[in-house]
């Protein structure tokens, strides 16, 4: 029985910890055990064409040069554009920055719109998994123009929201949902009942943690391998960062942890739900609502992850960067 291998579209916006995500599907892609068909990526962490030469690099470096890379909207649906270079560093890996040649390679495949590599790859691929690691201003923006766009898509899995727990952006509101939260809640308006967004949000991913010990460990596996020029420098910021808002010297891994449990390839528990995202107040913009009650009657759209094996996902990181390093 020929087992597929499953076809992956990922929206990002590097940032550390999307980095650390493309290098893990990096090196399930070379693995043959996903086939990573594109990168869009979003302003959110940095400004979206940063974010492109970010992924363009970290692909290269992986030997993905063939992978396409585009950046996607300039900004948020309706809100002005903010950054975080604090928490990311000025140009998104930490102390670490993309060589011009990524940028001009952004620029030199410029003719490729964001919107064109998504309907390409949905025609081609029936069972296409987008997973989301940054605003969710690209899929909204999608949805938009191409309805019902999620009904299309095999799988949607988001990073975003805190649930029942406090933000990590305001006391109720996560980065990736506060900077864009009409996207967000338009997705969760506009989702499509039979593919339930997989949503991996802050009281589960601020669970995975990457040490300096841990980070020792991923860079003996990964040897000599080129993609060891970001990751030192860009996680020694985002340890500083960390320890800085009293969370010790480490880092917190979200997006990384979402594509792990967006491809199953770790345990998690999850419940069907109704979601919901706060884009009117200025005080709970971004506020993230799961109506575990069914107090709204109205139907699910929404698989919220509610744990995840963390240790699991540690080993899972290192058999990522093992496949990698031995491709
Ligand atoms: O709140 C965590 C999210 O915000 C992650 O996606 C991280 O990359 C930042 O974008
Ligand atoms: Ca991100």
């Amino acid at each position: 029985m020929t087992v597929s291998r499953p076809a992956v579209l990922i929206d990002c916006d590097p940032g550390i910890d999307d980095c650390l995500a493309l290098v893990y599907l990096a090196g399930l892609h070379h693995a043959g055990e996903i086939e990573l068909v594109g990168v869009t990526t979003t302003a959110g962490n940095v400004e979206a064409f940063q974010t492109a030469a970010n992924a363009r690099w970290i692909l290269d470096l992986c030997s993905l040069a063939d992978v396409p890379v585009a950046p996607g909207q300039p900004g948020p649906l309706k809100v002005d554009l903010t950054t975080t270079p604090e928490t990311h560093g000025p140009t998104g890996l930490g102390y670490a920055t993309a060589p011009e040649t990524a940028a001009a390679a952004v620029t030199a495949a410029g003719d490729r719109d964001w919107r064109q590599m998504w309907v390409e790859a949905l025609e081609a691929h029936a069972d296409l998994q987008l997973i989301v690691t940054g605003p969710v201003t690209n899929l909204a923006a999608f949805e938009e123009t191409h309805s019902p766009a999620a009904a299309q898509f095999g799988a949607i899995s988001i990073m975003g929201g805190a649930v029942n727990y406090r933000g990590n952006t305001t006391p109720t509101a996560e980065w990736n949902f506060w900077v864009d939260p009409h996207a967000a809640a338009q997705h969760f308006h506009a989702a499509a009942a039979n593919v339930l967004t997989t949503l991996c949000s802050l009281e589960v991913t601020e669970q995975f943690l990457i040490t300096p010990q841990r980070l020792e460990e991923i860079m003996e596996v990964l040897g000599e391998h080129p993609v060891t020029q970001i990751l030192p420098e860009a996680l020694r910021f985002y340890f500083e960062f960390h320890k800085a808002q009293g969370e010790g010297y480490q880092a917190q891994i979200h997006d990384l942890l979402t594509c792990m449990i967006a491809l199953g390839k770790v345990d998690y528990a999850a419940t069907e739900t109704t979601m919901d995202v706060e884009a009117q107040s200025p005080l709970l913009r971004g506020t993230s609502v799961a109506d575990l009650r069914d107090h709204w009657g109205r139907a699910d759209n929404a698989c919220l992850v509610t744990s995840a094996d963390i240790e699991a996902a540690h080993q899972e990181f290192a058999r990522g960067c093992a496949l990698l390093a031995s491709h």
